[in-house]
């Protein structure tokens, strides 16, 4: 597991706008997942007011949710509907290349549209992953996606699933363990002292039954990228 440990929030956001840009720059299509949650809203922001917005070939980019609420994309709980207002409204990037779980629908329908939507970007044979790079965020539980503790099937081998958001009871659809551990890269992020708890979990190396902890690329990279605050304990 490789750490990146910044001083400085910016410093994060910067490195992982070059990584993206170094996508971009390959010449062909990357497809990367995205997390759902208020971490990479500074990210999005970020990257829509400054230079990266004009320098990364968006074209080259398929976006992807590691996970959604089902909620429409008009509100504000909408990871989806978030990252479209705080960044791919400010860019230039084809519709086609955005590929988000749609939070109005019936959960079961949504689930078999994904699956239709998912396929035809597998090339034959049946490659492991189309999942380039998958980002993810991680909650004080230890969960993430919508993959929580004590209610996460790691074994599951679908590549989308439904959950239920253990204290809201809120519907959502997540990426399964499999589809993340099957990705080329995974990338978690933690920024504040918040996360400095869970943090420790996971890099105590405990075998302790957090998704965070137990959901790693099993072929690929598998990386943390932190400020000192959510670093801080150790
Ligand atoms: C979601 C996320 C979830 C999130 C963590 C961290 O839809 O909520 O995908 O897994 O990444 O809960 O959330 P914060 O970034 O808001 O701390």
């Amino acid at each position: 597991m490789n750490i990146q440990v910044f001083a400085e929030v910016a410093e994060l956001l910067e490195g992982l706008s070059e990584q993206l840009l170094a996508y971009s720059l390959r010449g062909q299509p990357k497809h990367i997942v995205l997390s759902g949650g208020s971490t990479p809203k500074r990210w999005f922001s970020y990257m829509a007011s400054n230079a990266f917005a004009q320098e990364i070939e968006w074209a080259n980019l398929h976006f992807w949710w590691g996970d959604e609420r089902m909620v429409p994309a008009s509100d504000v709980e909408s990871n989806y509907g978030e990252a479209m207002r705080l960044l791919f409204d400010e860019v230039v990037i084809p519709e086609s290349n955005l590929h988000p779980i749609h939070g109005d629908a019936l959960v079961s329908e949504e689930l078999l549209r994904l699956e239709r939507e998912t396929t035809p970007f597998l090339e034959p044979p049946y490659p492991e992953s189309i999942f380039d790079w998958v980002i993810l965020g991680v909650g004080e539980d230890g969960h993430t996606a919508s993959l929580f503790p004590g209610k996460t099937d790691y074994e599951d081998q679908r590549t989308w699933v439904p959950a239920v958001h253990p204290q809201t009871l809120q519907n959502r659809i997540s990426l399964s363990a499999k589809a993340i551990s099957a990705a080329s890269r995974v990338t978690y992020l933690a920024m504040g002292s918040g996360k400095s708890e869970v943090v420790d979990q996971v890099m105590s190396g405990a075998d302790i039954d957090l998704p965070a902890a137990r959901i790693a690329a099993y072929n690929g990279e598998t990386e943390w990228y932190l400020d000192q605050s959510a670093y801080g304990l150790r």
